[in-house]
C-alpha cells in the first residue's frame, strides 16, 4: 500500500520495484566476483534458465468479479503461522554482498515477521543473527558435515538461539561445476569473508591445523570438505532427527521417490529445489517437479518451494500446485548488496504488495483457495 502511495504524492519509490533493474544496478555498483556469485548457475546455465522458463509455461486464469477486494496472505506452515507464505531463502556467505550482511537480512525479516533461513556458512554467527532477528521466527539451514561433533554442535546452538525449524540441503554434497566462479577464481577466502557459523564454533577449530584468524582459506576448505567426506545416506538421517528436537525439513528434492524416502525417514517437510540452478547443469526446473512431488507426499507433509521465484505471479503459480510456501533467494540478495537491510525489506514487501494485488485481480482472497484450477 505505501509504494503507491507514494506513486499517489508523485513520487518514485526510492528503489526501484523492478526487479531486473535492481539487478542491472547491483552488477554495476559491486565488484563483478560478487555479482557473479548471487547471479552464477552451475555450468552453462541451463538449470537457472529452466528454472524461469517453467514459470513462463504456466498461466493464470484470473477470474472475476468475485469479491476479492480484501485479501489475507496469511499462511499455516509447518503449523506455524506466517504473514505470508514467503521465506528467505539461505543464502551463505552474505558479507560478500553488504557490511551488514546477515544481520541486515534478519532485521528485514523480522520487521515483516516472515521466517529467515539462516545458511549454515553464514558470516555472522548464529547467536548475533539472533540476536538482530528478536522475537521473530527463524529457521536454520544446515550443510550436513560428515564430522557428528561439529553437527551436533550446530544444532544445539542453533536450538539455544531460538531457531525453531531445521532445513538440511541435500543436494549440495560437493559443489557444483561453475565456470564463473572457478575461471575468476572466485574464493571466499579471496573475498576477505568470514564464515563465521563454522569459525566460531569450538568444535570445528579443534578440527584445524591452524585458527581461521590465521588460515582463513585452509578453514574455508575444510569446511567446503566436510560435507564431502560424510558418504551420506537416508539411514543416517536417523541422526539428525535425535539431535533435532523441533521441525525437519529437507531441502533439494526434486524426485517423489526422494520425497517419499524423506518423510519415511521422518522429515516433516519438503523444499522442492534445484539450489537455483547453482548445482546441476541440465537438471529438470524445480517447478515441473512440484506436482509430482506434492502428489507423492502433500498429503502427508508441507512441501514448500524454490528456485526462480521473481514475482507475485510466480508465488501464486507455485502454491496453486500445491506448494504451502515459497523461499526467495536472489532477489533479496540484490536487495542486500543494493541497499542493506532497506534493500531486503524493499524487495520482499513489493514481492508480498505485488503477491496481494494479483491474488485479487485474479479473483483468490487468500493463498488457501489456490488450487491447480487456477492455472492452464
Ligand atoms: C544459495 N543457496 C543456498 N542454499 C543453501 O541451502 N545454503 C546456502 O548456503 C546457500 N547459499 C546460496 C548462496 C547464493 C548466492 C545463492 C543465490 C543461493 C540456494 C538458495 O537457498 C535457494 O535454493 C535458491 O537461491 C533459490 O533460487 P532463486 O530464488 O535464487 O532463484
Amino acid at each position: 500500500r505505501e509504494i503507491f502511495e507514494l506513486d499517489a504524492a508523485g513520487e518514485t519509490p526510492p528503489l526501484t520495484t523492478d526487479l531486473a533493474a535492481l539487478e542491472e544496478a547491483v552488477r554495476a555498483e559491486v565488484p563483478a566476483d560478487s555479482y557473479n556469485y548471487v547471479a552464477g548457475g552451475a555450468g552453462t546455465g541451463s538449470t537457472v534458465r529452466a528454472n524461469r522458463s517453467a514459470f513462463e509455461r504456466w498461466r493464470i486464469v484470473p477470474r472475476v468479479l468475485r469479491n476479492a477486494d480484501r485479501r489475507d496472505l496469511r499462511a499455516t506452515v509447518l503449523g506455524m503461522e506466517m504473514p505470508a507464505p514467503v521465506l528467505l531463502a539461505p543464502v551463505g556467505v552474505q558479507s560478500i554482498l553488504h557490511p551488514d550482511a546477515e544481520l541486515a537480512s534478519a532485521r528485514a525479516a523480522a520487521e515483516l515477521g516472515l521466517p529467515l533461513v539462516l545458511s549454515s556458512s553464514s558470516s555472522r554467527s548464529i547467536e548475533e543473527v539472533a540476536a538482530a532477528n528478536g522475537d521473530a521466527p527463524r529457521w536454520m539451514q544446515l550443510y550436513w558435515s560428515g564430522d557428528r561433533e561439529i553437527c551436533a554442535s550446530i544444532l544445539d546452538r542453533g536450538k539455544r538461539a531460538g531457531f525453531s525449524t531445521l532445513v538440511v540441503t541435500v543436494d549440495t554434497w560437493i559443489r557444483g561445476w561453475r565456470p564463473h566462479e572457478m575461471d575468476r577464481r572466485y574464493s571466499p577466502s579471496r573475498q576477505g569473508v568470514d564464515m563465521a557459523i563454522p569459525f566460531s564454533d569450538p568444535v570445528f577449530r579443534s578440527r584445524l591445523a591452524r585458527p581461521p584468524e590465521e588460515d582463513p582459506t585452509a578453514a574455508i576448505q575444510e569446511w567446503q570438505r566436510m560435507p564431502t567426506g560424510a558418504s551420506k545416506s537416508w539411514e543416517q538421517f536417523a541422526f539428525l532427527r535425535d539431535h533435532w528436537s523441533g521441525p525437519i525439513v529437507v531441502k533439494g528434492i526434486l524426485h517423489p521417490d526422494d520425497a517419499r524416502r524423506a518423510v519415511g525417514c521422518g522429515a516433516d517437510g519438503i523444499v522442492v529445489s534445484n539450489h537455483g540452478g547453482r548445482q546441476v547443469d541440465g537438471a529438470v526446473a524445480a517447478l515441473d517437479m512440484l506436482p509430482e512431488v506434492v502428489d507423492a507426499v502433500g498429503a502427508e507433509v508441507d512441501v514448500l518451494f524454490d528456485s526462480g521465484i521473481r514475482t507475485g505471479a510466480d508465488v501464486i503459480k507455485a502454491l496453486a500446485l500445491g506448494a504451502k510456501a515459497v523461499l526467495v533467494g536472489r532477489p533479496c540478495a540484490y536487495g542486500l548488496a543494493h541497499a542493506g537491510e532497506a534493500g531486503v525489506r524493499h524487495v520482499l514487501r513489493s514481492l508480498l504488495a505485488d503477491l496481494d494485488i494479483t491474488l485479487g485481480l485474479c479473483g483468490y482472497r487468500s493463498p488457501a483457495e489456490l488450487g491447480r484450477a487456477a492455472l492452464r
